[in-house]
């Protein structure tokens, strides 16, 4: 049910730290172990050292044990349907199947659903991985 996985996400979003942009972002992540991990963006007065909500989410999975996105969500109170950037789309994809679905949300809920393929088709991929 991507209901809660929207609500993890809007809740995430109010940890936003984002006085520059002042643009927060909240990102959920159902993992392999069930578990839901939150993210929101992280900026800072030097701006390029900011980070996006899903890196954030990502590092909360990653340092919480689990290593796959079984489906994701991401919301920005300003943007009624708010795409992963492009190198947020990579960080993902790392964690995700090409059928992973990500869940774009409004304040009401999941507005658009997308998979990983969709969001990154001809992505990079190498013998490596
Ligand atoms: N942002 C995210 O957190 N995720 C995205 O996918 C798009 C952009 C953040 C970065 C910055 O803190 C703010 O939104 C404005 O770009």
């Amino acid at each position: 049910m991507s209901h809660d996985l929207f609500e993890a996400a809007r809740g995430a979003m109010a940890f936003a730290h984002a006085p520059y942009s002042k643009f927060p972002v909240g990102a959920a992540i159902r993992a392999e172990d069930g578990k839901i991990y939150t993210g929101a963006n992280i900026e800072n007065l030097s701006f390029p050292q900011g980070w996006c909500a899903e890196p954030t989410a990502i590092s909360a999975m990653i340092m919480g044990g689990a290593r796959k996105i079984v489906e994701m969500a991401v919301i920005a109170e300003k943007l009624p349907l708010c795409p992963p950037c492009g190198g947020c789309r990579q960080k993902i994809s790392e964690f995700a199947a090409k059928d992973t679905k990500i869940y774009l949300c409004d304040e009401a809920g999941v507005q658009k659903t997308m998979t990983m393929e969709e969001l990154l088709p001809f992505s990079f991929e190498t013998e490596l991985g």
